[in-house]
């Protein structure tokens, strides 16, 4: 499937197509064992397609907020919860969704991410519109093949995530220097045994506070020099 937008025919298609993939009932335990929900608890389904996140909790949730840039995919949500008091449908880009701040208990992002172009602006947004504390659940994919979306390209949004623990992949000095811009820190993450070069990744990530990234950058800033001083 190609990035950006899926629109038209490729929506329709789509659409008769994803409620059947095979690991479409492993994202819904992921999702269901991961989140909180309840009659006051608001959630956004970013880059939500035709809408298997929306259907697996439009009952469950207070509000529920799915938001997609593609014309299409918006219509087929219409058309289908448009007896579903409690979802809002919202025809958007990631990067700049129009709601209110510091609002969601939860954003919800199911293989979106590696479609949108500009993800350190769209994690921005998501850390925008989530509340202080609210969570961040991301499903998406990477190939180790290099040929195709490779796990460095989600480092550029990972550089907001808390990635101190992702030793296979970066160098300690990077390490060091990506936490220290951290906007989220990482409850909890799954791999899906690798296909082929295709490896599936689930996380929840936390919204930190200011105070709590500023903390942590302060602290590695004295690792760092103590670091240095112990060289001098
Ligand atoms: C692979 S589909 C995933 C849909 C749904 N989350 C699911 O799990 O079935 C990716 C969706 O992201 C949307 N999309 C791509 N780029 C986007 C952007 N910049 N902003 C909002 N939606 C975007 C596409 O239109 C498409 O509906």
């Amino acid at each position: 499937m190609a990035r950006g937008l899926i629109d038209g025919k490729q929506a329709r298609k789509y659409a008769a197509w994803v409620g059947k993939s095979a690991n479409t009932e492993i994202y819904n335990r992921f999702i269901l064992e991961n989140i909180r929900v309840g009659k006051n608890i608001k959630i956004c389904d970013l880059c939500c397609g035709s809408g298997v996140t929306l259907e697996l909790l439009g009952n469950r949730s207070g509000e529920i907020t799915g938001v997609d840039a593609s014309g299409e995919m918006i219509k087929i949500c219409t058309e289908k919860f448009k007896n579903n008091s409690r979802i809002n449908l919202v025809l958007s880009p990631a990067e700049k969704t129009g709601l209110g701040a510091n609002y969601f208990d939860y954003v919800i992002i199911r293989m979106g991410l590696h479609h949108i172009r500009e993800k350190e602006t769209a994690m921005d947004e998501i850390l925008r519109i989530l509340r202080p504390g609210g969570k961040v659940v991301v499903i998406d994919k990477y190939y180790t093949n290099k040929q195709r979306y490779h796990f460095w390209e989600f480092l550029s949004a990972l550089a907001r995530f808390d990635i101190s623990s992702f030793d296979q992949f970066v160098e300690s000095k990077e390490r060091n220097e990506l936490s220290l811009s951290a906007k989220f820190c990482i409850l909890k993450r799954e791999y899906l045994p690798k296909k082929h070069a295709k490896q599936v990744f689930m996380f929840v990530l936390k919204k930190l506070s200011r105070k709590s990234s500023s903390h942590r950058a302060d602290k590695t800033r004295k690792q760092k020099n103590a670091g240095n001083k112990r060289r001098d």
